[in-house]
């Protein structure tokens, strides 16, 4: 059987201060520059999941795209959407809310949702030229 990819984009403006509690400010300063900020600093992030499997004979689909675009909303953009994520997303209470832990935190949330005869892949930009790839462990 043929497998298809599908892919639904979606976007979310949150903010986000990178830094390591461990650390003085100036090496926080030197690893996470301006991400360092105290006083945080936002991002327009757009998220692309991509969901791989075969083509269900029935519907022609590998997967509703309108449940799709709806999980995503629900799980991802309502949670994240004009958020501070160190602040109010509680997954980055104590971890680092970077581009590699942001992908990886939204992995996990539609990981759940999505049947598991599906392979699930999360492209996430911070920026236009900045992104990460998760596909899981
Ligand atoms: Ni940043």
């Amino acid at each position: 059987m043929v497998k298809v990819t599908v892919h639904r984009k979606a976007h979310f403006n949150a903010a986000h201060r990178l830094y390591n509690s461990e650390w003085s400010d100036a090496r926080n300063a030197t690893v996470f520059g301006k991400c360092a900020n105290p006083h945080y600093h936002g991002h327009n992030y757009e998220l692309i999941v991509a969901v791989k499997g075969e083509i269900n004979p029935e519907t022609g689909f590998v997967m509703d795209m309108k449940i799709l675009k709806q999980l995503i909303e629900v799980e991802i953009e309502e949670e994240f959407d004009h958020k501070n994520l160190n602040e109010e997303v509680a997954a980055f209470k104590n971890l680092n809310p970077t581009a590699e832990n942001i992908a990886v935190i939204i992995w996990n949330i539609l990981r759940k949702k999505i049947a598991t005869e599906l392979n699930l892949t999360v492209t996430l930009y911070e920026t236009p030229r900045n992104f990460v790839v998760y596909e899981g462990a």
